[in-house]
């Protein structure tokens, strides 16, 4: 694979893999910014980086009886444009820490591989609708995104699905979006047009797309097929996990999670602690407490920004403690009352780690 001719990189990412480019900022970092900026938006590549040029670009859109064709500009100008603040996370967020418990296959991911943005674009629900792709009955029809203009390491083009009635939700459903946060879409991140999916794994998110598709089954992509599941603890060996691939459930949304950021001793009597916490599928994240003891007992901290049911939250408090050293854990609670646990699961694949998170001052 040819990665001669990728555009430059932000300097502010920990590089964890150079070709494909992948790469995060430090969560000290991430935390500092309520909406991520560009240059502190993780990259996650499975192939070569590309830039297109946005007056010749043009998206397929395959129904189940009939095709249609759009430039990206005739999607600029025909469809209303929306925003909407949404993280985005990989699922091998906080894999090191998994790969602690036990080795695991992937990215060594810290807890950066997450970044909370304004996307402006089109709802895939008024595209479909306007070119009379939309079926009356969506039920058990699957929508497929696929970026055949990127080459990657386990296939010959990218892709991922989403039921299709989840896609044309309004509220918010897909978005294609063109803009992050008031600026056009970099090449790092998918410009001219990628798939925004609230509520889903960075990895149904995709760049560079070209191809959409109503169908009655899931993408057959790698991707979507034979990663990104969550394979029973017992599965230990790529050998043991073939045969199992497609026996599980593609991933959909990601667990409720917070991670810290930063801790430091604020005053003889006292430490400063701030993080990022993220909703999973049961709702938006209501309160994220602190233990210095264990998880003994616990304190309740500030949640300082947050920006609608689709976006992370920054929260940050004081700790009574005299200690110069010590371990803080922290763990988020969401609006049905679920509570992160203490220990993340092991998965071969490092995928959805959601343990307590933990920081040493
Ligand atoms: N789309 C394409 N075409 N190729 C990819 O490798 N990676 C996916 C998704 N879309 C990927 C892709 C994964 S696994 C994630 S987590 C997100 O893009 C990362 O988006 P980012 O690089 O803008 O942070």
């Amino acid at each position: 694979m040819d990665y001669s001719s990728e555009p430059p990189h932000s300097s502010h990412l920990v590089v964890r893999g150079k070709e494909p480019f992948n790469a995060e900022p430090t969560a000290a970092a991430l935390v500092e910014f309520p909406l991520t900026p560009e240059d502190f938006v993780f990259c996650r590549n499975h192939g070569p980086i590309r830039e297109f040029d946005p007056d010749s670009y043009t998206i397929s859109f395959k129904g189940t009886d009939k095709d249609a064709e759009l430039s990206i500009n005739l999607i600029k100008s025909l469809f209303t444009k929306v925003e909407v603040v949404s993280v985005l996370q990989c699922a091998g967020i906080r894999r090191r820490e998994m790969g602690n418990i036990k080795p695991v296959h992937g990215v060594p991911w810290a807890d950066g591989v997450v970044a909370n943005c304004r996307w402006g674009g089109v709802r895939l629900r008024d595209v479909l609708q306007h070119l009379n792709l939309l079926p009356d009955d969506n039920t058990d029809l699957h929508v497929c995104f696929a970026s055949f203009a990127t080459l990657c390491q386990d296939d010959e083009y990218y892709g991922s699905s989403i039921p299709l009635a989840k896609a044309t939700d309004t509220d918010p459903g897909v978005i294609l979006a063109y803009e992050m946060n008031g600026e056009e879409l970099s090449p790092d991140h998918g410009g001219p047009l990628r798939v925004v999916a609230p509520g889903h794994l960075g990895a149904r998110w995709v760049k560079w797309v070209d191809t959409i598709s109503i169908s009655p089954s899931e993408s057959p992509n790698f991707y979507q097929q034979r990663d990104y599941k969550i394979l029973p603890p017992d599965v230990e060996t790529k050998e043991a996990a073939k045969p199992l691939w497609s026996k599980y459930p593609a991933m959909t949304a990601l667990p409720l999670n917070s991670v810290i950021g930063t801790a430091y001793k604020s005053s003889p009597d006292s430490v400063f602690i701030k993080g990022y916490a993220l909703p999973g599928a049961t709702g938006q994240v209501s309160a994220v407490e602190v233990s210095v003891d264990d998880g003994e007992t616990w304190v309740r901290m500030d949640i300082t920004y947050q920006e609608g049911k689709l976006s992370w939250s920054i929260w940050e408090g004081q700790v009574a403690c005299k200690a110069e050293h010590g371990n803080v854990w922290s763990r988020a609670i969401d609006v049905s009352g679920k509570v992160q646990p203490r220990d993340g699961e092991w998965n071969l694949r490092g995928v959805a780690f959601n343990g307590w998170g933990r920081a040493e001052w």
